[in-house]
């Protein structure tokens, strides 16, 4: 194994659902902190009658702090409600609310929803606007609140892909092309939102004996995934190379019997661009979360080389 002492210095982001008690106490804390208490309202005011059939979750970072919190249920069998998103003031415009966006659009998604819907402040209208919602109309007010605008946003399967579906369709195409073997494990990437990448693979197309997720394939998962991720952000800065994997580290927590997927945020992506413009190769490291749906089972760290491309170099 190797160790890669510069990442202890990295946060890793997690999307968790919580379920012991204080998990959910920690939670609903973390809510009141950052959406009632500083208009004065008293402890208790964060909860609503949706609790017991919302879905919730938190991003937690790497000392297991919740740095967001965010809610979902849903109104009708199409129709998904989004509420109580939160990002710790100190950790804001980092991509935390759009990872939390994303996963509770996903939770969505797999209840069937094909439309999120949302009540915004004044205030956060920008960042549901960035993230593909548009107002409707003006919402109900809720006694003593402030206004609200309901926004909206169709939840299509491509929308996923949130920043550049140019790009991800390439990177879908040289996977296929260039490493067959992402046909056969059903790599696809999901979403990509410009500082986080995540990919989903098949889980029968990698089963092993035991009904659980053949390691090699997870390995696969989480290279491609890093690779990806390198490949998306030479594209952000205009720069062109080929990718290579140096190194690899994987350590498996739990096995994977649900739903594949790879995570990896920029927040873990080290090593530098400029380089790469003089024509250098350039050695970058990265992170990637393997989950099983939201159970984190394995965590990689990859070191890549980015070549400068022949015609450049
Ligand atoms: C709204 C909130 C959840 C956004 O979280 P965040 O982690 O800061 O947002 P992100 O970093 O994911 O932002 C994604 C994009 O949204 C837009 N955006 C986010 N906050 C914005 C702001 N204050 N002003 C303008 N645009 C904003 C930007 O386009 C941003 O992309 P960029 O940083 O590359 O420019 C956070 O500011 C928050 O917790 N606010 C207080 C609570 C709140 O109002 N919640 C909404 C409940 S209705």
């Amino acid at each position: 194994m190797n160790a890669f002492p510069q990442y202890k210095a990295n946060i890793l982001y997690k999307v968790v659902t919580p379920k012991s008690e204080a998990e959910l106490d920690a939670y609903y804390h973390f809510r009141w902190e950052n959406l009632r208490q500083p208009w004065n309202y008293p402890l208790g005011s964060e909860k609503d009658e949706y609790e017991q059939v919302s879905e919730h979750r938190m991003i937690t970072n790497g000392r297991g702090d919740i740095v967001a919190c965010g809610r979902v249920h849903l109104n009708t069998a199409e129709e998904a409600q989004i509420r109580h998103i939160a990002v710790h003031p100190d950790q804001q415009r980092k991509g935390l609310g759009q990872m939390m966006l994303a996963a509770l659009e996903s939770v969505a998604r797999d209840l069937g929803a094909d439309r999120a819907v949302t009540n915004s402040r004044e205030i956060s209208m920008d960042f549901f606007s960035a993230c593909g919602f548009e107002v409707e109309r003006e919402a109900a007010s809720e006694l003593g609140m402030l206004k609200r605008q309901q926004m909206v946003k169709k939840l299509t399967a491509n929308n996923t892909l949130i920043l550049h579906p140019i790009w991800c369709d390439e990177l879908q195409k040289t996977w296929s092309e260039t490493i067959p073997i992402t046909e056969h494990m059903g790599i696809k990437l999901h979403q990509y939102s410009g500082r986080t990448l995540e990919t989903r693979a098949s889980l029968n197309k990698n089963i092993n004996i035991h009904g659980t997720m053949f390691a090699g394939s997870i390995f696969s998962l989480a290279t491609l995934t890093g690779w990806g991720m390198l490949y998306l952000q030479l594209k952000e800065k205009t720069l062109s190379g080929d990718i290579v994997l140096g190194d690899g580290d994987i350590h498996y927590h739990k096995p994977i019997t649900m739903k594949p997927r790879a995570i990896c945020n920029i927040e873990t992506l080290s090593g530098k661009f400029k380089t790469l413009e003089t024509g250098t190769k350039s050695r970058f490291e990265l992170s990637v979360e393997i989950l099983d749906d939201d159970i984190p089972v394995a965590e990689f760290k990859g070191v890549y080389w980015v070549l400068p491309s022949k015609d450049e170099a």
